[in-house]
């Protein structure tokens, strides 16, 4: 439960004072954004203010078969920066990789993070950079045994519209070990600069694409569908230009991956839909999003292709307890949820999530030892475990 709200309330938006129908908030978020086609270029001369030797993170294979990596590092290293790189940040990054990247930052004197990938690849950087300072594992950050007190800068580079970890202060990360999925936080986290160039995203297939857009979609839905607050006119527009932006520019993206206007369209949506602004005022908790990091914590599965197995069977659950909300959602934005998720590719079931259904009790219960309050779900009257469990089930 805490990183959404925590993001929300803490990082990049500080309720102080909340009564139900009025805005009371602190909204906080330095990131730099330098945004656009071919802004690439200015990578170097950003990454120069900040630091003379950045430990530069990328994921498993996609900016080395793209030749992106070759290209940022010879960017950097023509501009008389001193360039160490980090490759392997898997998808649902896991805090051994992170602690291994920052032994090599460490080890290296690097003195500045450059994340060039998905949110995987940003979330990781997030904690590298504070594990660089202190040489303190990854979890234990995660896991709040220690504040983050410092932290190396770090510039984001992001590949994928998806997450908008580059305009937030949010890193989700796994441990594998302890099939644990959390949130960290810290104003430290916010990346000092975000480069957001669409034609990075061009090479992303039409999978990773489609994921992306549900992903943004739901983080401004989430507050959206499961408000109790009947004035929030402002984050409510903002959300619905938001949904119907992904809704209008996915299909054309996944139409044609080149398409430079619709990427352009999604990269800016899913920088905006997470930064603070979109849901800012409007109270409301992350319901699908702690249920999907319960899943992919157990089964390694992409957050956004969980998040669309979960978006059908929570509306149900929405539709009997907030029923306005619900229906806004189904008259102002999507009617058809179901028939959306398949045109975009995006239906699934448990089964092609490798999943098996003799695991819905245990994520149940992770479930609520991790995010609920003893039986029930804080902002989420009569969540219960049967409902946990009918929506993991998936059968309504
Ligand atoms: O690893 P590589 O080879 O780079 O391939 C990746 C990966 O397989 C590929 N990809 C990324 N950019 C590409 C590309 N392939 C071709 N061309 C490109 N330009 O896409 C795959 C998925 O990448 P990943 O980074 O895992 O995806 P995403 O951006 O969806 O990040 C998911 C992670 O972010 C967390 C999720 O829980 C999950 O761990 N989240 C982080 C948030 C935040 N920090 O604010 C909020 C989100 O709600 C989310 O929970
Ligand atoms: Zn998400």
């Amino acid at each position: 439960m805490v990183f959404y709200a925590l993001l929300l309330k803490v990082a990049t938006l500080s309720i102080g004072l909340y009564h139900k129908d009025m805005i009371n908030l602190i909204l906080h978020n330095p990131t730099k954004i330098i945004f656009g086609v071919g802004v690439l270029s200015q990578l170097a001369t950003e990454a120069s203010k900040i630091g003379k030797h950045p430990l530069v993170m990328y994921g498993k294979s996609s900016a080395k078969t793209s030749g992106l990596s070759d290209k940022v590092k010879s960017m950097l290293s023509s501009s008389g920066l001193k360039v160490t790189e980090f490759f392997g940040v898997e998808p649902n990054p896991r805090d051994d990789t992170c602690d291994r990247a920052a032994s090599l930052g460490r080890q290296a004197g690097c003195d500045a993070v450059i994340a060039v990938g998905g949110g995987s690849v940003m979330d990781a950087a997030k904690l590298t950079s504070a594990c660089i300072v202190s040489g303190k594992p990854t979890w234990d950050y995660v896991t709040r045994v220690y504040p983050v007190e410092k932290a190396l800068p770090i510039i984001m580079v992001p590949t994928l519209a998806a997450t908008g970890s580059d305009f937030n202060s949010g890193a989700v990360i796994t441990n594998w070990t302890m099939k644990q999925k959390f949130g960290a936080y810290s104003p430290l986290f916010f990346p000092t600069v975000s480069i957001i160039d669409p034609v990075l995203t061009t090479t992303c297939n039409r999978n990773v694409t489609a994921w992306g857009g549900v992903d943004i979609m739901i983080h401004v839905l989430e507050t959206y569908l499961g408000t109790n607050d009947a004035h929030c006119p402002i984050p409510d527009y903002f959300s619905e230009g938001i949904v119907k932006t992904v809704m209008k520019y996915l299909p054309l993206a996944l139409a044609d991956g080149n398409d430079i206007v619709a990427r352009t369209q999604l990269s800016w949506a899913s920088a905006v839909a997470l930064s603070g602004m979109p849901n800012g005022g409007r109270p409301g908790g992350f319901l699908l999003h702690w249920m999907e990091h319960v899943m992919s914590a157990h089964f390694d599965i992409p957050h956004g292709l969980g998040l669309a197995y979960l978006l059908v069977p929570t509306l149900s659950y929405f539709k009997e307890n907030f029923p306005e909300r619900h229906y806004m959602f189904t008259n102002n934005l999507m009617p058809d949820p179901a028939g959306f998720l398949e045109s975009i590719g995006c239906d699934t079931t448990l089964e092609k999530l490798g999943i098996p259904g003799s695991s819905v009790p245990t994520m149940v219960d992770d479930l609520f030892v991790q995010k609920g309050k003893g039986d029930e779900m804080p902002g989420y009257p009569s969540f219960d475990k049967k409902w946990a469990e009918k929506i993991y089930k998936g059968r309504f």
